[in-house]
């Protein structure tokens, strides 16, 4: 038997998610290689889950101010010089005429809701923008590794982007669609050719949950099912049925999420199979068999986990796990909010590199490069489900919008962001790798094209989430001029997810930035 003391506040959670992956693992007992090795492997993860010291939520995952760092365990010893300056840039910001951070924090305060929070120890007040770069109130150039959240791909006010809205606002700003307008019906068209098989019909939305709570609904309606199976460690969206479908306690709150079925998560580096994606998959059939009447509506996945902190599902995942579904009558929902539209640079979508075709695909933030542009395409055939009763979004497939949609999709062909996506992406795998071999802390280095992941660990075997250290690097980065986001269910992996246009010069200035900093914990 297995003991465990713990002061923690959350020690009956703790407790419990113990005992839920012990009893996952007896699941797969007889097919598993070695029981003892799954054992030796749960025991570390779980001692690792009880060493935590967990402020309470959710301001974990931005600041703290009280960072005490475990001594760095680095395998060379060579002093590491600071970065160099920014790769050369050709523009200048307008002077910035507005009010200070401290006024700006202080409205903050008291005029927005407190839920609302926000990265680094000092703020940053950041005014204007350019491709890859940022610039703060007093003219401050920054990397931009984070590109408001997987979102700005074709890097910040791109011309074209920028001329496409201004010339739809000047000429009609909203109608609804209840009027013909050609704009929506040119990125319709251009977006589903892009996509593959009888994927071809949209649905406009303003977001990514706005997104996956269609999708979910399409589902629900087409199949007359109502069980959704998703991923642990998911995000989907925080509206009333995706809240249920995502699936970290830090972003569910404690209101009715009924129907929604969490699937042992295949997640390469935690997970109990490692990269053994048919081991997984049992799951997913165990859930259909025990939790549903034996017909489910949906199974709904990231190809790469964001949120979750970049985690690829392991190879043979999603093939096995869409055949079952489609056994037990469900759809398969892609949600590509953050993986999708070129960002994995191998594909154009995240789910093409797991040789599966969805049912319905959802897409959000790079769509718009930052202007609120949602969509579901699904087959003309699911698609008719929706007419049943009316469903409306007023500012659904809004000219001005869409007529950015357009936008993306014809840069990212003109200037081959994929390619680059790919090649720079690639790139700058190899050198955090480098890191990864230099610096014991960081215990995984994932994802692909510009979707990485580095995984900081105080400890390799235990994989004891660095979380005080994941802060203090990310805000020394954006001392030396780099911003880079964060994610993991621990909040202790670093998300470096740039808009597409990203250099192999700004690779190498992250990489110096980031060998820095943790040279000098
Ligand atoms: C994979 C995924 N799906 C859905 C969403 C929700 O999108 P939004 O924030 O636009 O509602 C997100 C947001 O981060 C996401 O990463």
């Amino acid at each position: 038997m297995l003991a465990f003391h713990t002061n923690h506040q959350d020690s009956s959670k703790l407790v419990s998610s113990l005992s839920i992956s012990f009893s996952t693992s007896q699941h797969f007992r007889s097919s598993a290689p070695s029981f003892s090795e799954h054992l030796r492997k749960m025991t570390a993860s779980f001692a690792a889950r009880l060493i935590l010291r967990r402020p309470s939520p959710p301001t974990r995952f931005l600041f703290r101010r009280d960072v005490s760092l475990s001594p760095i365990q680095r395998t060379k010893d060579d002093a590491v010089s600071p970065p160099n300056k920014l790769p050369p840039f050709d523009y200048s910001p307008a002077p910035y005429a507005g009010p200070a951070s401290d006024e700006i924090l202080a409205k903050r305060r008291e005029y927005l809701s407190p839920s609302i929070l926000h990265f680094y120890k000092t703020p940053l007040n950041v005014v204007e923008g350019r491709r890859q770069y940022l610039f703060d109130d007093k003219g401050r150039r920054y990397l931009d590794a984070f590109a408001g959240i997987a979102t700005v791909c074709c890097g910040h006010c791109h011309p074209d982007v920028v001329a496409a809205i201004v010339e739809q606002t000047n000429r009609l700003q909203h109608s609804t669609v209840l009027y013909l307008n050609p704009a929506i019906a040119d990125f319709a068209q251009a977006l589903a050719s892009k996509l593959p098989g009888n994927l071809k019909v949209a649905f406009f939305t303003n977001s990514g949950t706005e997104a996956n709570e269609l999708a979910i609904l399409i589902a629900r309606l087409y199949t007359g099912s109502h069980d959704i199976i998703s991923l642990r460690n998911s995000y989907h969206g925080n509206g009333g049925g995706t809240m249920g479908t995502t699936a970290q306690s830090i972003w569910k709150y404690n209101i009715p999420q009924s129907g929604v079925h969490h699937a042992v998560n295949p997640d390469p580096y935690r997970g109990l199979f490692g990269s053994d994606g048919e081991k997984y998959v049992r799951d997913v059939q165990e859930i259909v068999n025990f939790g549903t009447s034996g017909n489910v509506a949906a199974f709904i996945s990231e190809a790469i986990q964001g949120v979750g902190g970049i985690v690829e599902l392991a190879p043979g995942y999603l093939p096995a796990a869409y055949d079952i579904v489609r056994k037990a009558g469900g759809l398969c929902i892609a949600d590509e909010v953050q993986a999708g539209v070129a960002r994995t640079g191998s594909h154009f979508w995240g789910f093409e590199a797991h040789g599966v075709v969805p049912d319905i695909v959802t897409v959000a933030k790079s769509i718009g490069n930052g202007i609120p542009l949602g969509a579901v395409v699904t087959t003309p055939e699911i698609a008719k489900a929706l007419t049943r009763r009316s469903y409306f979004n007023t500012f659904g497939g809004n000219p001005v919008c869409t007529a950015a949609g357009l936008a993306v999709l014809r840069v990212i062909e003109k200037e081959k962001l994929q390619e680059n996506a790919f090649v720079v992406g690639s790139y700058l795998k190899e050198r955090l790798n480098e890191l990864k071999d230099k610096y014991a802390l960081i215990g995984d280095v994932r994802g692909r094209g510009m979707m990485l992941g580095v995984e900081l660990v105080t400890d390799r075997e235990l994989k004891t989430p660095a979380q005080n250290e994941t802060l203090h690097v990310m805000d020394q980065m954006k001392e030396l001029g780099v911003l880079i986001g964060k994610g993991g269910y621990y909040g202790n992996v670093f998300r470096i997810t740039p808009p597409l246009c990203f250099t192999k010069e700004d690779a190498d200035f992250l990489v110096d930035a980031m060998d820095y900093t943790l040279s000098r914990i």
